[in-house]
């Protein structure tokens, strides 16, 4: 037994010096002391032993056992200092080197002006609402007093994919008033902003692609007044307290009466210069009543109830706001340009 000690000693402080890594060396520990060890198996043959001898082994046996843990806990050390060593020397830092410069991104104009917008009519009660930009042309227009044949429903002008012209691609943010006016309770007030599409050739003041933001108030009472309010509200905290108002006499098939708003042009006062086209006045909006039909068709008695509705040019009125003279800008996203604002 002594001898055999003595080959399990020299065999395991070997294997232990030349482990190359942590889990072997637990491997060894389990592999020499473990309870289902080589040197528990040794000690198990201790019965076979005089009792002179047993002592002798019993001792022997312990100087093995500290050997071999005192052998594991230095090779232990070693190679976690080793280990350490390597991965300072892996994750080395030259902080001497010049750092890399983030860019960070930039709220889009188009959104600057949007998140203005939906701040100024949350504050006056409005929820704000989505609304599908492929849309059935029954939303599109017949709900809207646009019935077939109407020109607003030319295949030059409107994306159509079924080939019965059922469905397409929402030519404006008014559908929403119907799918509102649908579903929801009244009194009603929203706000819907979103994308739309329109067979236009690309220039500095057309895109196929453009947002406007659709707003619609419906409740027992609501009067012009109401109308003329509200966007008076919006105009001025838009374009500041001092901005004039215009609410000019127009035509939409869904409301009655209908009119555009313009501001006096802040460039020349109302004269007539470039900026305006001579005209001394710029176009912001469409508005008007909720035609009656238009209540009716979506199930609303327009008897006791009347409403008003309007749709802004988001483009147009964020190009007013920052001067930019090219609608492509809006769209190309080049950073330089974007960075300005
Ligand atoms: N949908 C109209 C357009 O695209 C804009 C508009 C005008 C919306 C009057 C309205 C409205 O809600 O009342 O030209």
């Amino acid at each position: 037994m002594k001898k055999l000690l003595q080959e399990l000693k020299d065999a395991s402080l070997s294997a232990i010096s030349s482990a190359d890594s942590i889990d072997v060396l637990e491997n060894l520990r389990v592999k020499y002391l473990g309870k289902k060890g080589e040197l528990t198996a040794i000690l198990k043959q201790m019965g076979t032993l005089s009792e002179d001898e047993r002592p002798v082994i019993g001792q022997l046996a312990n100087e093995v056992r500290e050997a071999l843990t005192s052998s594991i806990d230095a090779r232990r050390e070693e190679l976690s200092k080793k280990m350490l060593e390597m991965r300072l020397r892996a994750e080395k830092i030259d902080v001497t080197m010049p750092g890399k410069s983030v860019t960070i991104g930039k709220k889009h104009p188009l959104n600057t002006v949007l998140d203005e917008a939906m701040e100024i009519f949350i504050g006056m009660g409005f929820t704000i609402v989505d609304g599908p930009e492929i849309e059935y042309a029954e939303y599109n227009f017949t709900k809207l007093n646009t019935a077939e044949g109407h020109p607003a429903r030319d295949r030059q002008d409107t994306f159509y994919f079924a080939d019965d012209d059922s469905i397409l691609l929402r030519t404006q943010t008014s559908p929403v008033q119907a799918r509102v006016m649908e579903t929801q309770p009244l009194p009603i007030r929203i706000l819907s902003p979103g994308r739309v599409y329109r067979k236009d050739e690309v220039d500095a003041t057309h895109s196929p692609m453009f947002h406007q933001i659709e707003g619609l108030v419906v409740d027992k009472g609501i009067t012009m007044g109401d109308l003329k309010g509200t966007l008076n509200t919006l105009l001025r905290k838009l374009y500041g307290e001092n901005v004039v108002t215009r609410f000019r006499p127009h035509h939409f098939p869904f409301t009655e009466p209908s009119c555009e708003v313009d501001i006096q042009c802040f460039e020349c006062g109302g004269k007539g210069c470039r900026m305006c086209k001579g005209e001394g006045w710029i176009e912001i909006l469409g508005a008007g009543m909720v035609h009656p039909n238009v209540l009716e068709n979506c199930g609303i008695d327009s008897k006791v109830y009347s409403g008003f509705a309007f749709g802004i040019g988001l483009e147009r009125i964020t190009m007013r706001r920052f001067d930019i003279s090219d609608l492509r800008l809006i769209f190309e996203n080049d950073v330089r340009f974007l960075n300005q604002f």
